[in-house]
């Protein structure tokens, strides 16, 4: 177990966040584009203050990454890795889906992590080697076995290679499973495979803010996380598949036949 301060802090900083970005949405965002299909508002500003401020002052010596925000030069033991909003784009436009994610890696990987969904109240957390909890509650993966019956999440890359294989993945699971969905948070991607209300989760081009928190939450809850083709996943590594562990081997089978083709 790690210290409980961390993931106390985590929590209540990705709390504190979430009510400001709330709050915010009352008004017309004011919406920038900083980069082709990426957006950043003043929400997602905002909500990075609250968390740099709250960590900061708990932890002068950690250093912070964090999407907004050139990151740390100084190294440091511990690093806290912050999307201030996770689904800025739907954010943007008052789509309730969106999330602030808080992760904090050490020299071993990911140590602890809060997602929260301000809209739902849900608080995500997961401490390494000490479980996954919603809202104080322990989650666990689900148990389906059968890809007949799995709902399998995604979000789209933003760059045209990375689009293209997401979609031959998608053509390659789609004749297998349940259903899809498409979520615009990846942070709520994955710990909605922690929750088990999907069985797996998959992206091509995460940053290691998109993933510091929710990766953990869906170890902590008993599922398994790779790169697209089984090989080991590691803190920071943009291809992900993430799921209950029960279907991961025919999923990545899928895409190996699809591959050949
Ligand atoms: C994005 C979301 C989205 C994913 C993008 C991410 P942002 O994060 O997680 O679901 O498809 O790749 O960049 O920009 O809203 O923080
Ligand atoms: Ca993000
Ligand atoms: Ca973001």
């Amino acid at each position: 177990m790690t210290s409980p301060n961390l993931i106390v802090v985590a929590s209540e900083a990705a709390r504190a966040a979430g009510r400001e970005i709330v709050e915010l949405l009352q008004h017309k965002r004011d919406v920038r584009s900083k980069g082709w299909r990426d957006l950043v508002t003043d929400g997602d500003l905002a909500s990075q203050d609250i968390l740099v401020g709250i960590i900061r002052d708990r932890f002068p010596d950690h250093a912070i990454l964090s999407e907004e925000l050139p990151p740390p030069t100084a190294p440091a033991t511990i690093t806290w890795v912050l999307d201030p909003i996770d689904g800025t784009s739907n954010y943007a436009r008052g789509f309730p889906t969106f999330a602030v994610s808080v992760g904090v890696v050490d020299g071993d990987g990911l140590l602890c992590g809060a997602v929260y969904d301000p809209l739902l109240d849900h608080l995500f957390t997961a401490e390494r080697g000490g479980g996954a909890r919603l809202n104080g509650e322990p989650l666990s993966v689900s148990t389906v076995v059968a890809t007949a019956d799995a709902i399998v999440g995604l979000d789209f890359a933003r760059a045209p290679e990375a689009r293209a294989e997401l979609m031959r993945r998608v053509s390659q699971y789609a004749p297998h499973i349940h259903t899809f969905r498409t979520i615009g948070s990846a942070a709520l991607g994955l710990c909605y495979v922690a929750k088990g209300w999907l069985e797996a989760y998959f992206h091509a081009t995460l940053a290691p803010w998109d993933s510091a928190a929710g990766v953990l939450v869906v170890r902590e809850a008993g599922g398994i996380v790779t790169d697209l083709d089984g090989a080991p996943w590691a803190y920071g590594h943009p291809r992900c598949l993430a799921s209950n562990g029960l279907v991961h081997d025919a999923l990545i089978q899928m895409g190996r036949a699809g591959s050949a083709a």
